[in-house]
C-alpha cells in the first residue's frame, strides 16, 4: 500500500463535484437565517441532527430530497461565490489542482433566482481560485432529468449566451436517474452543442441505472465522459468500448457507499476497470453530504485496495489528468 503523504501530494483532478453539494450544515443554518429562508417544519434543527440525517440516506432520491432543500438557502450572487470559494480553499490543501464542477441552475431559477446571478457568483469563485490558489476549473451546467425535457430545453436556450461565450464549458445531466433515461434529452444536447462546438458533454449514467443508460448516453447524447458509470461492468462489450474510446468514468466512492449503491468501497469494480483499461477518476460528488472531499475519497480507496502500489496510483492520477477538459500545455504542467 502507499502512504497518506503520497496520496495527499499526488496532483489530483476532480471531475464530479456538484457545487451545491458542498453546502456544509454549518453554513446551511446561518445562510437560512441571513436570507430569511424558512426550512420545512420536519427539517433537522441543528448541525448535529443534520449530520446524523446525512449519515443514513436510504438511496439517491432520499439524498436528493435533502439536497434540494439545502439549495433553497442560496440566494445572492455572493452566496454562490462564497459557497464555491469555501470548496476551493478546502481542497487546495488536499492536492487538488484542477476541478470540473457541476451546478444545477433549475434548482435556483425555479425559486426566482436568475441564471445570471448563480453563474456570476460561481464563475467569480472559479476565477479567484485560479488566481489565488492555482486551481484551474471548468463549469458544467446540469439538466435536472426529473423535470420535463421541454423545461431543460428552455434552460439550454436561456443559457445560450453563456454557452456561446464559453462561460459554461460543459453540459451534464443529473438528479434521479431512473426512470429518466438519457434519450429523453437528445434534443437538449443537440441544441446545446450547436450553440458552441467546443461545449463538452457528459451525463450521469450507471449509478442506479443500468449499463444500457451508459450506452445510450454515448450513442444518443454523444457524451465523451460518463458520471458514475459503475454499472457499465454489467456489459463486457461496453467495457471494451469505454477502454477503446477513452471514455472517462467519474467514480464517486464515498457517495456510492452513502447512497447504498454498494455496501463498502472495496465492493466497487475498480480492479475490474483497471484490468480492462477503462479510465476512471476518483471524485467526491457532494462532499458536504457524503462525509468527505477529494483526498478523503482517495484515502478510503487506498484502505480498501491496499495491494495497489505507487504505479497503480500514478496510473489513476494520470488517467484523471488525461481525461480532463484542458489543453496539452496544462496537462504537462500538472
Ligand atoms: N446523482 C444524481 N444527481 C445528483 C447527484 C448524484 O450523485 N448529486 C447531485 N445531484
Ligand atoms: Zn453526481
Amino acid at each position: 500500500s502507499v502512504s497518506e503523504a503520497f496520496l495527499k501530494e499526488l496532483p489530483k483532478c476532480e471531475h464530479h463535484l456538484h457545487l451545491e453539494g458542498t453546502l456544509e450544515p454549518d453554513l446551511l443554518f446561518p445562510l437560512a437565517a441571513r436570507n430569511n429562508v424558512t426550512l420545512p417544519a420536519n427539517f433537522p434543527k441543528s448541525v448535529a441532527e443534520l449530520n446524523a440525517t446525512y449519515n443514513s440516506f436510504a438511496n439517491l432520491q432520499d439524498f436528493l430530497n435533502y439536497y434540494y432543500i439545502g439549495t433553497n438557502v442560496l440566494i445572492t450572487e455572493q452566496d454562490f461565490h462564497d459557497l464555491a470559494w469555501a470548496y476551493f480553499t478546502k481542497v487546495s490543501s488536499q492536492g487538488l489542482v484542477h476541478a470540473e464542477v457541476f451546478y444545477d441552475p433549475q434548482s435556483h431559477t425555479e425559486r426566482g433566482i436568475s441564471l445570471e446571478t448563480v453563474t456570476k457568483g460561481f464563475t467569480r469563485a472559479c476565477k479567484r481560485a485560479e488566481r489565488e490558489l492555482g486551481i484551474t476549473s471548468r463549469l458544467i451546467m446540469c439538466l435536472l432529468r426529473h423535470t420535463e425535457p421541454s423545461a431543460c430545453l428552455e434552460l439550454v436556450k436561456a443559457a445560450a449566451p453563456l454557452i456561446k461565450d464559453g462561460t459554461i464549458q460543459g453540459l451534464g445531466l443529473d438528479s434521479a436517474e431512473k426512470p429518466f433515461p438519457p434519450e429523453l434529452f437528445t434534443e437538449c444536447y443537440n441544441e446545446a452543442k450547436s450553440l458552441n462546438p467546443d461545449l463538452q458533454l457528459t451525463a450521469h449514467a450507471g449509478e442506479e441505472g443500468p449499463a444500457q443508460y451508459v450506452s445510450n448516453a454515448l450513442d444518443l447524447l454523444h457524451v465523451t465522459r460518463i458520471d458514475h458509470g459503475i454499472n457499465s461492468v454489467q456489459d463486457p462489450e461496453l467495457l471494451q468500448r469505454l477502454a477503446r474510446e477513452r471514455i472517462l468514468l467519474t467514480v464517486c466512492p464515498l457517495s456510492n457507499v452513502k447512497l447504498q449503491v454498494v455496501k463498502a468501497v472495496k465492493e466497487l469494480p475498480l480492479q475490474q476497470l483497471l484490468d480492462n483499461d477503462v479510465p476512471f477518476s476518483l471524485n467526491s460528488d457532494d462532499p458536504a453530504y457524503f462525509g468527505g472531499y477529494i483526498l478523503d475519497n482517495y484515502l478510503q480507496v487506498a484502505r480498501d485496495f491496499p495491494h495497489w502500489d505507487y504505479s497503480t496510483w500514478a496510473k489513476i492520477a494520470s488517467n484523471a489528468v488525461q481525461g480532463s477538459w484542458i489543453d496539452d500545455k496544462r496537462k504537462q504542467d500538472i
